[in-house]
């Protein structure tokens, strides 16, 4: 993806030499003063009611004499607020993209980008993310595609870039970071094993500040992350469990450490799933492309704090020497688990890695992971459910997922709710209590494995990715992750002073 941000008035933008020009319209538009006969031209388009009228949300100019564009798209995005302009934006990109074009300018000068306070969306990411998602195609295992991915040099021309600089890095490193983990989650299982994601991780080594460890069954049999191979035992593919460090502050300053579930295919094991949309289990890793995602932002952003990955990853398959249903294993954490389903299997590679994350003495951990149905039934699509018992962690969550338009919702963890994790076997099963409130009982029971840290855990099950025709990942919670980061970051520092990454860009706007 090629975007730039530049100083551009509405007039100069008009008498661009461009291959596109796109104008960004909202529902209360009015005209910028222009010399430029665009001018005239977008507000007959608004007053015939073509545009915006009777739903028609693009209206098109080709070759007119009277523009300096060769091709002028008036894109209406409703009020103009971060979200329509984010799908009105991303639907225009993915039109031109089968188009030739080279070089597109987008005015957003009638948008009034800081107008709307009641509103916490930042404009950067909407935009910049717009363009990503209207670029976005996978290739990777198809030999011939209809379309291409969209190569064209896009330049967002705004009045103030200069106060938008600082968050327009912000947004590109998130656009980076989405499409590393849109990429992953959407590689078929067969191209995408644990071992192909430790050799991503690997690659992103060469990340300033980042360093990178990918253990395999000998370093993680030593662990004693007995729950974690149990899962692992099914599958010919032998586990990974991937350390990524970020260190961007001095030693002493506590890490983030986020934690990513990297089921790279989950047939449920013993207790198989049904069949039909199983494919979809390729998406089980969503949690662990996301961490890589966000940690491919914030080694390009290089913000000052501390962060860590831990991805266990494995496949959960069906076999002889799959654990069985009533099988007691030992956690790292010495808790014994009776695995009463083993299509449970989430929670039992993540308790490991949280009981491997005390080690960091962390700030606090996130795990993010494809845990539960039962949270798609709760939530739906829209938001990601987000367990937290720290207050303050928990409202800095919800802000980035505001801020970033990646949205969460904060869910209980009444003790009530895991009352029914009780076994005669075990000092845990992994299951319990039936299908209501399925989302908080897997909650409840990563809980046992938090006791050293403040911790939120987020399931992703109904936001990572979508079904139907248009399926494909989403790359969420990205944004989310990296903007509480630097949110966190910036507390840290007692400040919200820009990273210097976002004050070479401020620099570079001209
Ligand atoms: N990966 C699934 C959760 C999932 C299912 C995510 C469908 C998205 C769509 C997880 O490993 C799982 O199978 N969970 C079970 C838990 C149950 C056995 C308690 C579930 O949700 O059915
Ligand atoms: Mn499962
Ligand atoms: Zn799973």
């Amino acid at each position: 993806m090629n975007v730039e941000l530049k100083n551009l008035s509405f007039d100069a933008a008009c008498l661009a030499r461009t291959d596109v020009l796109v104008v960004l319209v909202a529902k209360d538009f009015k005209v910028p003063a222009t010399t430029s006969a665009l001018g005239a031209w977008l507000q007959q388009a608004v007053k015939t009611g073509g545009l915006g009228g009777s739903g028609a949300t693009q209206v098109q100019s080709f070759a007119d004499p009277r523009f300096v564009a060769k091709q002028v798209v008036a894109v209406h995005v409703d009020s103009g607020d971060a979200d329509g302009v984010r799908s009105a934006l991303a639907a225009c990109v993915k039109s031109l993209s089968s188009s030739n074009v080279k070089t597109v300018l987008v005015s957003v000068h009638a948008l009034q980008l800081h107008r709307s306070s009641a509103n916490k969306r930042d404009w950067s990411q909407a935009l910049v993310g717009a363009i990503e998602q209207g670029s976005y195609l996978y290739t990777t295992s198809k030999s011939t595609t209809v379309g291409k991915p969209f190569k064209a040099r896009v330049t967002i021309c705004a009045d103030d870039a200069q106060a938008l600089a600082p968050q327009f890095a912000v947004a590109k490193a998130v656009a980076s970071g989405v499409a590393v983990a849109k990429e992953w989650a959407n590689r078929p299982a067969n191209l995408a094993t644990p071992t192909h994601l430790g050799e991503q991780a690997k690659a992103m080594g060469k990340l300033r500040n980042m360093q990178v460890q990918v253990m395999g069954p000998r370093e993680v049999a030593k662990l004693k992350m007995g729950s974690f191979m149990a899962v692992a035992q099914g599958s010919t593919e032998p586990l990974r469990f991937i350390v990524m460090q970020y260190k961007g502050a001095p030693q002493t300053q506590a890490p983030v450490v986020l934690v990513g579930k990297g089921i790279t295919f989950d047939t449920g094991g013993i207790s198989i799933k049904p069949s039909p949309d199983m494919d979809e289990m390729k998406y089980d890793m969503g949690g662990a492309a996301s961490v890589l995602g966000a940690m491919q932002a914030i080694g390009e952003l290089q913000p000052k704090v501390n962060v860590v990955a831990l991805i266990p990853s494995c496949e959960n398959m069906p076999d002889a020497n799959a654990v069985k249903p009533g099988d007691v294993v030992t956690s790292m954490s010495g808790q014994t688990i009776e695995i009463l389903n083993t299509d449970a299997e989430g929670r039992l590679i993540l308790c490991d890695a949280l009981t491997y994350a005390t080690r960091y003495k962390p700030a606090h951990v996130i795990d993010v992971a494809t845990l539960t149905g039962a949270c798609v039934i709760a939530l739906g699509h829209v938001r990601t459910g987000m367990f937290c018992a720290d207050d303050a962690l928990a409202q800095s969550l919800s802000n980035a997922g505001e801020v970033s338009g990646d949205l969460c919702w904060r869910m209980p963890l009444d003790a009530a709710y895991g009352a029914a994790l009780k076994s005669n076997f075990a000092d845990i099963p992994n299951i319990g209590g039936g299908r209501a409130g399925g989302a908080i009982t897997a909650a409840k029971f990563l809980e046992k494995f938090t006791a050293d840290f403040k911790w939120a855990h987020l399931d992703i099950a109904g936001t990572a990715w979508v079904s139907g025709s248009q399926k494909g990942s989403t790359g969420r919670p990205v944004p989310l992750l990296v903007t509480h980061v630097l949110q966190h970051a910036a507390g840290l520092a007692g400040n919200t002073k820009p990273t210097t990454a976002s004050k070479r860009a401020a620099k570079k706007v001209s």
